[in-house]
């Protein structure tokens, strides 16, 4: 491997012939948000579909218990966990827990990255999903948690098809963090475009993994702009792979097109470092 264009030239050959497997996409954290989102959700199919998958029940009690939710005492059962929480709730943290297990690496500099992004996509989900809360788009709350979720998951493609390539000795190391991270950002947004594609997600989901750092995007798009302001909110709070602290959020247009005020941006980024709890 000479340097960072042939390692991106390396990626990009994967993507277009569809040499590597994609990540696998848990379906059960997606059938419990959408039994949410139904006109009668059933807390009992909510139910099923969770305790159906031991590792994702265990995973939803640790998240439940921990310090961003915790109530005055523990929550020991599924059933619990949705009288306490809540199914909205229980949804949103179904979703995080079925897709934790993929962001794992047996490589130091891409373990490294990928708990990064782990952070990152928690905060900007829980950012999301606060955003829309306070800026009149209650009915998108759902929405607005996966969308922050899922928006790059671009890098999660690439970095486990560097992990891919590594194994089967197609590179004989693993890049650098700096040619990882380049690598990561100029292609991030294509690939998770991609990647959502072919999970077959709805399209608002691989539109806003698509454009989400475009220069000039379409403000009409809610649920774009507000996964932009979140994504800027975490960068500005030094979560994630790149820290942006000089970033005055109540100044940018997606916070101006939203109606957010500076107040509300300061309650953002408190609500940013509980959601690091999190991760
Ligand atoms: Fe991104
Ligand atoms: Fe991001």
């Amino acid at each position: 491997m000479g340097g960072e264009t042939s390692f991106i030239d390396i990626l990009d050959y994967c993507l277009a012939q569809k040499k590597i497997a994609p990540p696998v996409f848990n379906r059960t954290g997606l059938q419990v948000q959408q039994e949410v989102a139904a006109a009668d959700p059933d807390p009992r199919v909510i139910e099923q579909l969770i305790t159906y998958d031991p590792t994702l029940t265990s995973q939803i009690l640790r998240i439940a218990n921990s310090v961003f939710f915790k109530g005055l005492s523990e929550i020991t059962t599924i059933r619990n966990a949705i009288v306490r929480l809540g199914m909205k709730e229980i949804a949103n943290i179904a979703l995080l827990a079925s897709q934790k297990s993929n962001f794992t690496s047996r490589y130091r500099t891409i373990q490294a990255a990928m708990r990064s992004l782990w952070i990152h996509s928690v905060a900007c989900a829980i950012g999301t999903q606060w955003i829309a809360l306070n800026c009149g788009m209650k009915s998108r709350a759902q929405e607005a948690f996966t969308a922050g979720l899922l928006h790059d998951m671009g890098k999660l493609y690439i970095l486990m098809i560097t992990e891919a390539l590594k194994r089967r000795g197609n590179i004989r190391q693993v890049p650098s963090e700096m040619i990882l991270h380049e690598a990561l950002d100029s292609l991030h947004t294509r690939y998770g475009y991609e990647l959502l594609t072919i999970w077959n997600l709805p399209e608002a989901y691989a539109v806003v993994a698509r454009d989400h750092h475009l220069e000039e995007y379409d403000d009409s798009n809610a649920l774009l702009t507000m996964v932009r302001l979140a994504d800027m909110a975490c960068n500005q709070q030094g979560i994630g792979m790149k820290p942006a602290s000089d970033l005055i959020l109540a100044a940018t247009p997606e916070a101006d097109s939203l109606g957010l005020s500076e107040i509300q941006m300061a309650e953002l980024e408190i609500r940013l470092e509980d959601a690091v709890s999190l991760s």
